[in-house]
């Protein structure tokens, strides 16, 4: 097809450039790699992913936490939107809603079962008395596969109640986001596990999440896109509790981070594998590690300053402590203080210690979306294509 086109044109060299490369654009466009017409995201995580599950259920954020653009909290644990409302923007979808969210909620476009403190694997302590989130992945997905029948069965009602559901063919046609692990590994960091210990109960946790992907296919779902796990050691959280800690040349704890290069390395690994056993899934692996690093590595490319200090807490090195959090208040010398934001959190990569902020969440995304940092290499927009055939 290219070779005829080729003949057609008897013109001076650049126009014949011009023509052919608008021709083979033409035919890439008007195959099967189309952009994907995403019609909802349903997606897992932790809090780099939640919009108000454990808000609705345990824990709250107070002010400072949604100031940026929310202007008040929001169930978000940031200063403002997260990846995934990026991502559900970039669809020209609502922000999703949290599934235990009861109230005001909008389920046409999607759902989302992260809460903030799931891990993978059941965790070790559940709030109040420790700290994680009973909903981990397999609950999520629980949650999920309850979810899908049911929200069907309150469509039939129509009105209102429709307008509230999502459409049963939007099951297939959805984008199923992970962003999910950090916390298991944090449970091991900070349990009595050694960091060989957490290094080694790995595999196990990858398994876990694998067998999650597979029911969820199982279940109808055909395009994943799931993200690495982050440079923990690079969060005040790790440094401010593991002060021993050997750093790097960008001042982040090396074998915390280790841990987490050795987690992605299997994550990879089982995506691999993924691959061959759901033969109809297209499944992106994203880097989030290595953009979220080079935010410590080179914060001023991207107009940030002090990344390894949290814009909203207390004392020491990381403006961090474990006594006192974000939006809370410390009796200091006799006086309260409210624990608030730092003055431009626009510059800033760390919001409370933990999370990041709006502003990191923007440009991770800004990234991510193109393709660069995933295996396959393809956009956000471009995955439901499983190589050059699109699942749905
Ligand atoms: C739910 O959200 C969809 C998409 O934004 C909208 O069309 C629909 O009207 C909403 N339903 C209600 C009851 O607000
Ligand atoms: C770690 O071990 C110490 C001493 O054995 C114990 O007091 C503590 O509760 C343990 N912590 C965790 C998180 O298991
Ligand atoms: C984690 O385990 C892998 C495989 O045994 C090993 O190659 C790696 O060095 C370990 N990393 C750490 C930080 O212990
Ligand atoms: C509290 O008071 C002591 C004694 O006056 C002083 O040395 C210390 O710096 C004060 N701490 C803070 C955080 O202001
Ligand atoms: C540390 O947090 C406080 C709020 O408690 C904030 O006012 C201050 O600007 C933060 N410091 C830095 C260096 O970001
Ligand atoms: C594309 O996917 C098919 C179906 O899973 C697979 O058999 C084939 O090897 C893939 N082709 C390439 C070029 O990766």
């Amino acid at each position: 097809m290219e070779f005829g086109s080729r003949n057609m044109f008897h013109i001076s060299s650049v126009t014949f450039f011009v023509v052919l490369s608008i021709a083979t654009t033409t035919v890439i466009e008007s195959s099967s790699n189309s952009e994907c017409n995403f019609r909802a995201i349903f997606n897992f995580g932790d809090s780099n992913s939640d919009t108000g599950g454990l808000a609705a259920s345990f824990v709250a954020p107070k002010p400072p936490y949604g100031e940026t653009y929310f202007h008040r909290p929001n169930g978000r644990f940031s200063d403002g939107r997260l990846i995934v409302d990026f991502i559900a923007q970039s669809f020209g979808l609502p922000y999703l809603s949290a599934y235990l969210d009861s109230l005001g909620t909008n389920f046409s476009h999607g759902a989302n079962f992260a809460t903030t403190s799931s891990t993978i694997r059941p965790p070790p302590s559940i709030i109040p008395q420790g700290g994680f989130s009973p909903f981990y992945l397999d609950v999520q997905y629980t949650q999920f596969r309850d979810f899908k029948p049911r929200t069907q069965f309150i469509r039939q009602q129509g009105g209102l109640f429709a307008s509230l559901m999502p459409k049963e063919e939007y099951f297939s046609k959805a984008l199923y986001t992970f962003d999910i692990g950090q916390n298991d590994l944090g449970a091991g960091f900070f349990g009595n596990m050694t960091i060989q210990q957490v290094n080694a109960s790995v595999p196990e946790i990858i398994n876990s999440f694998s067998k999650n992907v597979k029911d969820i296919y199982n279940l109808g779902g055909r395009s994943f896109w799931i993200h690495n796990t982050g440079p923990i050691g690079c969060l005040p959280y790790i440094l401010v509790n593991f002060p021993l800690a050997e750093k790097d040349e960008n001042g982040c704890a090396k074998q915390y981070n280790e841990v987490a290069q050795y987690f992605n390395l299997k994550l990879k690994e089982a995506v691999v594998k993924l691959r061959d056993d759901l033969p109809l899934a297209a499944i992106t692996y994203v880097d989030i590690y290595s953009v979220k690093y080079s935010l410590y590595n080179n914060p001023k490319k991207y107009g940030f300053e002090h990344p390894l200090i949290a814009c909203c807490g207390y004392g020491g090195e990381y403006n961090y402590s474990s006594s006192v959090g974000c939006g809370g208040t410390i009796k200091v010398n006799g006086t309260q203080i409210f624990v608030g934001s730092c003055e431009r959190p626009s510059a800033r990569v760390n919001w409370d210690g933990v999370h990041y902020t709006e502003a990191a969440s923007k440009i991770i995304f800004h990234e991510i979306s193109s393709g660069a940092f995933s295996d396959p290499p393809i956009s956000l927009n471009m995955a439901c294509h499983r190589n050059s055939t699109k699942i749905y």
